[in-house]
């Protein structure tokens, strides 16, 4: 499918009106003006974002299309790549052979900590930055564009079109990344990856460059939703054995030292960047983006964390709720999708 045809077919959906829509409406009026937080600037391309930019869409796992503000801006997907790279190492390499390298086991320390488990000297998981290091490093390919090659194919088939790369973003990372690189290097010196440590970096640096928008993350949360199969495209983006993988780990460890928390008040695999992206799963439902450049210390966008917290309690879509929702999301997307129902 082409990006005219997927915006085609996207503009077809979102032209229905529909009381989901109508609520997430109403959820951006209520938390546009929610200005908590800082712009990310410690990539000093990063501080250029808007405060205001902000992007609610959320994707359901039959391929419904429900957005409101800027879904169309874009910006560094930085983080969340991490998780689907995740799977795609899973995919090259088998279960047990990444998890001799990457561990899965919550930090609860910052998601740059400079740490190593202290007996297997295996990063904590791979969604902090040492151990995505390390599961990029296990990305298989012929050199560095054949490496990158397999990178951007991937999260193509994610969001079923072609991204690029934001060059002055890369740059800057590259430019200033020491800290990355310190902890590459440390992971060399106790053989944990191998030694051609430098592309390994760029590709890490450029994997965090890749241009999204907010339609875009929902669209490769719903792929997961779905059993790792585009629900827009029809494409499998990832081996239905790696779904449980990647979002397990998404759920433990996606929100850095906030993901006990966030486990607990929304109960949601997901995964946040410090661009401001947030991509949260819905396993059998629904994949939510959002996007809103306001961070909290923990690099967790501040907009985003409310947007989740509210559709998780006002539809019962923690993972863990037992109880009657307030509105049946599922009966309300199947009325939905008709003008004439409504
Ligand atoms: O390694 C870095 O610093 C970035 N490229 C990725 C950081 C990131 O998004 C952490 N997120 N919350």
């Amino acid at each position: 499918m082409t990006d005219h045809d997927l915006k085609s077919l996207a503009s077809s959906i979102q032209a229905v009106s529909s009381p989901f829509r109508n609520y997430l409406n109403d959820l951006y009026e209520k938390y546009r003006s929610l200005d908590e937080g800082k712009v990310a600037d410690y990539i000093p391309e990063l501080a250029l974002a808007n405060p205001e930019w902000f992007g609610i869409c959320v994707v359901t796992s039959n391929g419904q299309l429900f957005e409101v503000g800027n879904c169309d801006r874009l910006f560094t997907i930085q983080s969340i790549s991490k998780a689907f790279i995740y799977g795609l190492a899973l995919e090259d390499w088998g279960r047990e052979y990444v998890n001799s390298k990457v561990s899965v086991e919550p930090t609860g320390e910052a998601f740059n900590s400079i740490v190593l488990d202290e007996k297997t000297n295996r990063p904590y998981n791979p969604m902090v930055n040492a151990g995505a290091i390390a599961t990029t490093d296990l990305i298989k390919g012929n050199g560095s564009t054949e490496r990158l090659k397999r990178v951007l194919d991937l999260f193509r088939r994610y969001t079923g079109r072609d991204l690029e790369i934001n060059v002055p973003v890369f740059l800057s990372e590259k430019a200033t990344g020491h800290r990355n690189r310190a902890i590459a290097y440390l992971m060399l010196n106790f053989g944990m990856v191998t030694d051609r440590i430098e592309e390994t970096l760029d590709l890490y640096f450029q994997q965090c460059s890749i241009m999204v928008n907010s339609h875009d993350l929902a669209v490769m949360a719903a792929t997961l939703a779905n059993g790792g199969v585009n629900p827009i495209t029809g494409e499998r983006a990832l081996d239905e054995h790696y779904v449980q993988d990647v979002i397990s780990v998404m759920l433990t460890c996606g929100m850095y030292d906030y993901s006990g928390e966030w486990t607990y008040k929304v109960g949601m695999p997901a995964k946040s960047g410090v661009g401001g992206g947030i991509t949260a799963v819905v396993p059998g439902k629904l994949g939510i983006g959002t996007f809103s450049p306001l961070l909290d210390v923990k690099g967790n966008s501040v907009r985003g964390i409310e947007i989740c917290k509210d559709l998780a309690k006002d539809f019962g879509l923690h993972l863990f709720n037992v109880a009657k929702p307030e509105r049946d999301l599922m009966e309300w997307l199947e009325r939905g999708e008709s003008v004439d129902d409504w």
